[in-house]
Order: structure tokens, then sequence, then C-alpha cells
């Protein structure tokens, strides 16, 4: 790499290559020109205005100093339903500051690699009961649940049938399984219906054995378009043809139901009838 072309002439004495050639393209020619437009630090709690930091640079972008001055701004970047982030009306902030004080903050972490603590089981366990299942598993990222869980449930000899509309999580999670997949038009009951009949009666691909698992993917409120499932006709049709049902509430945990429990509490079907056939 010594003498490559594409050595990054701006490594420090000392530090390896991160990158090997063509690798380094989009880091070099691209995200270092632009890269001022995200990753912008904030100083203030990212409610729905936000301060951002403002910074200079004196290498094209490649670093960054602060200046100290900071520019109002609104933030469009995140969501904060039920105000835990600014909570300006003081819901958690001094349960956070408790816990930030006994625990590392790399407990937000992946459980995987920075352990379990006792308040991850207290959490699952509060979360079940909020939800009316037996357990819950807690994961630090929503992406991340998607795209770890859907591979770890569906695997080869299985089918999911997914909302044309479902988030990309879902869908490279689905892709990530070994799972057949067949797509539904939007919140549509009867293509539901249609397509999942079909499969059990075609079985699977080639040899027409029956379908090992077959899993009904939608969500509680789509994320871009704001509107709910249809979940007691899916439910009715779920059970009809015994498929499990996997439902990400997302956006609706604590935004829908009476009391926050999300779109079964909304639409009146009894979480049992969520998971299981
Ligand atoms: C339905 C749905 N699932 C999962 C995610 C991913 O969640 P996160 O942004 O917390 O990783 C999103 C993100 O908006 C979403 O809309």
């Amino acid at each position: 790499m010594k003498n490559s072309r594409y050595r990054d002439k701006s490594l420090k004495p000392g530090y390896g290559i991160l990158f090997k050639s063509w690798e380094s393209f989009f880091t070099r020619r691209l995200f270092h020109r632009v890269q001022d437009c995200w990753n912008r630090p904030i100083a203030s709690s990212p409610g729905a205005h936000i301060q951002v930091m403002e910074r200079i640079t004196k290498d094209g972008n490649k670093s960054f100093q602060t200046t100290g001055n900071l520019i109002p701004a609104m933030n469009v970047g995140s969501y904060n339903y039920l105000g835990f982030a600014d909570d300006w009306k003081e819901t958690c902030r001094k349960d956070v500051m408790e816990s930030v004080d006994k625990f590392p903050l790399s407990m937000a972490s992946s459980r995987m690699d920075f352990g379990t603590i006792s308040y991850h089981k207290e959490l699952e366990e509060r979360v079940a009961r909020f939800v009316g299942k037996e357990a819950a598993i807690v994961y630090a990222m929503g992406y991340g649940t998607n795209s770890s869980t859907i591979p770890a449930i569906m695997g080869s000899e299985s089918l999911i049938i997914s909302d044309s509309l479902n988030h990309t999580s879902i869908v490279n999670g689905s892709r990530a399984s070994a799972s057949n997949i067949r797509v539904f038009t939007h919140n549509d009951i009867d293509q539901l219906e249609r397509v999942l009949r079909e499969a059990i009666i075609k079985g699977q691909p080639r040899h027409h054995r029956p379908w090992k698992k077959i899993l009904v993917m939608v969500e509680g409120i789509y994320s871009m378009e704001g509107d709910i499932c249809r979940l007691p006709e899916i439910v009715q049709v779920c059970k009809k043809y015994k498929a499990y049902l996997y439902v990400d509430e997302a956006h609706s945990i604590g935004a829908l139901g009476k009391s926050g429990r999300g779109v079964c509490e909304q639409t009146g079907v009894d979480p049992n009838d969520v998971g299981k056939l």
C-alpha cells in the first residue's frame, strides 16, 4: 500500500490504513467534503428545537473545531412522541440522571457486547406486563430489532408475507433470513388472504411440500404514511390460515390506545392473538 496511488496523504504517521484502494473512494471524494451536513453536535436535549454547535474546518472538512456559538434550529431529524427526549414535563429526567450516575453510558450499547444489568431485566418484565405478553426482549435499536430478530425466527422452508409499505429494517431482516418472501398490497386484507391461500395451496417452490412456518408482517402505524394497520381483520385471516403474526409497533406503542398500549388496545385485539397461531 505504501506506493499506492490511492494512499490517503492525510494519514497520520503511526496510524494504519483503514481502507484499501477504491474502498476509500466514497470517504475521500464524497464523505469528507459534505460531512458537515450531518453528524452535527448539539448542546441541548433533542426536543422539537435544538441548539446546534457551530463548527469551522481548516482542512476541507476532515476535522472540525467548535467556535463556542450555538445555532438555534428546528429538529426534523428525530421523533419524540412520548416527550422523553426533551422532557419538559419532567417525566423521567430524575430517574435517567440517577441511572447515569449508577451505570456506565455504554449500557445503552449492544447487550451482547456490554452485558445485561438489572435494569434491562426490570424493563423487560415491565414491557411484557404493559403490552400483555408473557415475556419481552429489549433491544437498543429499532432497526437492529427487526434486522436481527427476523433471521433468528424465520429460516429456510418458511414464508414471510410482508405488507408492501413495511419499514426497510423489516425488508432487510426478511432478506437476511433464508425465508421465502411474498408481498401484499398495503393494508389490503383481501389481497393478503389471496396471497396466503395461494401460498398454502402451492406450497414451497419446486417440490410443493407444505411450508414449515408462515409469518405475516405488518406495522402498527406506518411511519411514512401515518395510517394504522387493519389489525382485527389481519388477525382473523392469520387465524383462519394458521399463520403467525408479527406487528412492528415502533410508532404505535405509547401513541395509540387509551393507556398507550398500542394498536391492540386501539383496535380491541387481544395481545395473545399477535405472535401466536
Ligand atoms: C416501523 C419501524 N420499525 C423500525 C424502525 C427502526 O427504528 P430505529 O430508528 O429506532 O432504529 C423504524 C424507524 O423509523 C420504523 O419506522
